[in-house]
């Protein structure tokens, strides 16, 4: 496997997120992922350029921005600056961030599309078939689920209209070649068969423009069209680093190092699509494509936007603080450290506050934390806080660090972060050892100045270089560690992970734990303290309903069924709930917890066909999981519901 860098310059990307929500968990893993590895780039003394930024010409960011009643300009620039200021929270250093509705990039996708209507790959044709509004994707008949997206699921609509197209197909052959003769480019080794028999499956041209809604870059020539989103967005790679000024000294930055992106995003777009436009436009490709898998929440659904059940990084980050007394800059590292370890990337992984806390306790309280606070503490208790001379460095701890360096340097070259963290996590088991083995005060018990001093020494040494290794999983920590060891303005550096260049002489300071145990009966009861209060505030508020249209395509999108109602009991704890099961034509009843306790008998509701909003997000009411919502008629308590007057099928769509 080859590695990351490709000399002494490293250029790497995110993809560019869409801009109708805020970032979650699943955005800032990608974000987190790149960010840590410019940052291990930059102590590898390499020159970085880390690139990320916002997708802002989709129809979802139109419609976003219509629910809000806002102009769209308006909301996305406010968006934009939402998206960075996360970023800012969760330490992430990027060198530029671009936004698709900057002049520069317009210029370039214009000049792409240009270029490649004069060489024939852009043509224009006819675009008959299936086409899913909020997804902006054209799907074959055979490609539907159910006659719904395959992507979301909503319904789509049948179209012909005029349209261009992109040759993907006459790049089948190169790029399969290509990915033969560069077996590291598509990774993990597992995409890369995905992505080889997606091609092999056969490639169409891929529809690369829409009738122009207003939103969007247009087609140059051709002002009734725009640009695809996805086309559009691609293209960003190119305008970060000024093209198509191919003078600009921005410009030796291409191609890319390594462009990290989420598994979703691979197959069609980044490992087909992309690759042939540059093919066509006679540019080199990026080295190397690495494709991570999805954060799933506990039960188990993908984290997303449209599915509602996303979770911000920095409330997650703040509610670890308020738990556990961290500071939240501290509470974001955790986050930080948390994702890279927890699932191997490439992987799917589930994300729980259960599992932080978890690893918080075990891996930075005790393992780091213990580290921390045994070593500082005997140095200030012994030697005043001052490091002492070093002694032969007996015990193994160095032995530990040459092997640490060599381990993380061998899993962060191949995007291991997991690889990477145990690396360190070993070496930290070494310090603990070294601690419990050499027993400190024992030798001061018995005044065995030279070999307590050659003990503490190695400690506080390897510490070091614990720092500089955590550095781009946690910057905030590292600095912190690196300044308690009386290291400020030293630059940390890779030629450092090595024993014995800690200078002595230097003062230490003990400070406050970084990282203070969680209680975890404490942490729950007030976790769950919290999500009653937010139950309460949404059940009992009346809500304020903004006063703007929908269209017909947001319309489109609840999912409303009849449904029967199979079983209806009183949900355990509670006057106002019920637990109802509904059957949907689906293989099991959906369960469905619902305000109707107060005002309808069982019997009232028991056998009716009721309208069901199907694609609600779940949730938890009470600690019961609703996977759906009853529609009733009245504002501040439900006085009828609506149900079918004619008998239909479970399931049937109401419209
Ligand atoms: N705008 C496009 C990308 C264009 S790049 C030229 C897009 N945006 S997105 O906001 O929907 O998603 C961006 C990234 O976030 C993708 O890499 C996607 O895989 C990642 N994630 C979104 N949800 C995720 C999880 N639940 N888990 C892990 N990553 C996920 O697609």
């Amino acid at each position: 496997m080859a590695e990351t860098s490709t000399g002494n310059k490293f250029y790497i990307t995110t993809p560019i997120y869409y801009v109708n929500g805020r970032p979650h968990v699943g955005h800032s893993y990608t974000t987190i992922a790149a960010d840590a590895l410019a940052r291990y780039h930059r102590l590898r003394g390499e020159e970085v350029f880390f690139v990320t930024g916002t997708d802002e010409h989709a129809t979802k960011v139109v419609h976003a921005a219509q629910a809000q009643g806002l102009d769209t300009r308006e909301f996305v620039d406010r968006m934009a600056a939402s998206w960075q200021k996360t970023w800012e929270r969760m330490h992430i250093a990027y060198d530029r961030f671009i936004r698709t509705t900057e002049a520069a990039h317009v210029a370039a996708v214009q000049r792409v599309v240009a270029t490649l209507l004069a060489s024939g790959d852009i043509y224009q044709d006819e675009y008959q078939g299936w086409y899913c509004v909020p997804c902006e994707t054209y799907f074959r008949e055979n490609e539907l689920c159910e006659g719904t997206c395959p992507d979301c699921h909503r319904p789509v609509e049948q179209v012909a209209q005029p349209a261009f197209f992109f040759r993907t197909s006459a790049y089948s052959d190169r790029l399969l070649a290509y990915f033969e003769e560069h077996p590291e480019f598509i990774q993990p080794e597992t995409r890369r068969r995905e992505v080889i028999a997606f091609i092999e499956g056969g490639l169409r041209d891929a529809c690369i423009s829409r009738q122009h809604p207003g939103w969007g870059i247009t087609m140059p020539e051709h002002p009734e069209h725009s640009v695809y989103v996805w086309f559009d967005a691609l293209i960003n790679y190119l305008t970060a680093v000024g093209y198509p000024d191919e003078q600009a000294p921005t410009w030796s930055w291409w191609p890319p190092d390594i462009q990290l992106m989420g598994k979703d995003i691979l197959t069609r777009f980044h490992a087909t699509i992309w690759p042939a436009m540059l093919m066509a436009l006679g540019l080199p490709l990026p080295h190397r494509l690495f494709a991570h898998g999805y954060w799933v929440t506990d039960s188990g659904d993908k984290m997303s936007k449209s599915r509602g059940n996303v979770m911000d990084p920095w409330e997650v980050a703040k509610d670890l603080a308020d738990l556990s007394g961290a500071t939240t800059a501290v509470a974001v590292d955790a986050v930080r450290y948390f994702l890279l370890r927890e699932v191997t990337f490439g992987l799917d992984g589930s994300f729980s506050m259960a599992s932080l806390l978890g690893r918080f306790n075990a891996d930075l309280a005790n393992d780091l934390g213990n580290l921390l606070n045994r070593t500082l503490p005997l140095l200030e208790r012994y030697r005043e806080g001052i490091i002492p001379e070093p002694g032969p460095g007996a015990g193994g701890l160095r032995e530990a660090i040459a092997q640490a360096r060599e381990r993380v340097a061998a899993c962060l070259d191949h995007v291991d972060f997991r690889g990477a963290l145990e690396a360190i996590w070993e070496l930290l088991a070494a310090g603990n050892k070294f601690v419990d083995a050499r027993e400190p005060w024992r030798l001061r018990r018995e005044a065995k100045q030279v070999e307590l001093d050659a003990v503490l020494y190695d400690l506080a040494d390897c510490l070091r270089v614990v720092a500089i290794l955590v550095g781009p999983f946690m910057p905030v920590v590292a600095e912190e560690i690196w300044e308690r060891l009386g290291l400020a303005g030293v630059p940390p550096a890779w030629k450092d992970v090595e024993a014995g260049r800690l200078p002595a002489g230097v003062r230490v300071q003990v400070g406050r734990p970084l990282f203070p145990r969680v209680d975890l009966d404490r942490a729950w009861q007030r976790l769950e303290a919290k999500q009653e209060k937010t139950q309460k505030v949404a059940e009992d508020e009346p809500k304020e309903v903004a006063a703007v249209t929908v269209s017909y395509e947001e319309f489109q999108r609840l999912d409303l069924r009849a449904g029967k109602v199979l079983e209806v009991e009183k949900a355990p704890g509670s006057d106002k709930l019920y637990r109802l099961q509904i059957d949907l034509g689906e293989e099991t009843p959906r369960q469905v917890v619902a305000g109707l306790a107060e005002n309808f008998a069982p019997e009232d509701i028991q056998g009716k066909t009721v309208v069901v909003v199907a694609n609600l997000e779940p949730a938890t009411i009470r600690g019961i999981r609703s996977y759906g919502m009853i529609l009733a008629v009245g504002e501040d308590k439900p006085l009828a519901l609506v149900v079918a007057d004619q008998e239909v099928p479970a399931g049937s769509k109401v419209r």
